[in-house]
């Protein structure tokens, strides 16, 4: 592959696989990989223990200048976790209560301007491969590759459901699907930078494929840009597979 560092955006609707590509771009690559999503979880694990008033904007202020988000590296996994003012929260930014919460939280303009300044710094050096909503088209408009994940609505809610039965056994179907649907609804909506598809991105819907699938397809297009060839764009502009 080549030495060429760029920056990879990928974006997409809720549990479509997007930090699984990721992850295993970066690996590939070597390339570092941010999690956007953990940052936004993160700070509403903070605004959930503190209980901070979603419409007091001053209240929100206060508490952003209380927030520290660290990426730390776990020497035993090798996966990147996410560190809020130096206590380790991967697991618990998974929970139901921080996914109900989430997509109200990262509607807030103060929270996205707070979380988008740290996610450009990271990417000063290229060499970055990051997921969210809105990379493509707010933190990196000028990554060299973007890539807007779909799958089948009915897949994605069960690749989640199977993800967070691991922990909680309780969880039902039902109540993973509505909470898709919520926050599909509520990031494509929202006023401050919502969920689309950048108009230089390239869908690639995942539905049918094996992670080795999906990786051998993306790295190719990695190879395709690191070479500066031009791709072909795809034809659909807003990309497919939301929950209706
Ligand atoms: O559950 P999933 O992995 O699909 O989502 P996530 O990447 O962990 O992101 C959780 C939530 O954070 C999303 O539903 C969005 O509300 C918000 N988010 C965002 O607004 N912008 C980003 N760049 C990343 C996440």
């Amino acid at each position: 592959m080549s030495a060429h560092k760029i920056i990879i955006a990928i974006d997409g609707y809720s549990s479509c696989g997007k930090s699984t590509l990721a992850q295993q771009m970066a690996k590939k690559l070597g390339y570092s990989y941010i999690d956007s999503g953990a940052m936004y979880r993160a700070i509403t694990l903070y605004f959930i223990r503190n209980n901070i008033d979603l419409k007091n904007h001053d209240e929100i202020l206060v508490a952003l200048g209380n927030i520290h988000l660290t990426f730390e590296v776990d020497e035993m996994t090798g996966t990147s976790e996410m560190h809020l003012n130096d206590e380790n929260v991967e697991r618990q930014i998974r929970e139901m209560l921080v996914a109900d919460k989430v997509s109200d939280v990262a509607a807030i303009k103060e929270v996205r301007s707070f979380a988008v300044a740290q996610q450009k710094r990271m990417g000063k050096k290229k060499g970055i491969v990051m997921d969210g909503r809105d990379i493509g088209t707010t933190v990196f408009p000028d990554a060299e590759l973007k890539i807007f994940l779909t799958a089948d609505p009915a897949v994605r809610v069960q690749r989640r459901y199977e993800e967070l039965f691991k922990t909680d056994p309780h969880i039902s179907l039902e109540e993973v699907r509505h909470n898709l649907e919520i926050r599909d609804y509520i990031d494509t909506s929202r006023a401050e930078s919502p969920l689309r598809k950048a108009d230089d991105a390239i869908v690639l819907d995942n539905t049918n494929l094996t992670r080795e699938e999906q990786l051998d397809i993306a790295l190719e297009w990695v190879a395709d840009r690191a070479t500066n060839k031009s791709l072909i764009p795809d034809p659909s502009p807003k990309g497919k597979g939301g929950i209706a």
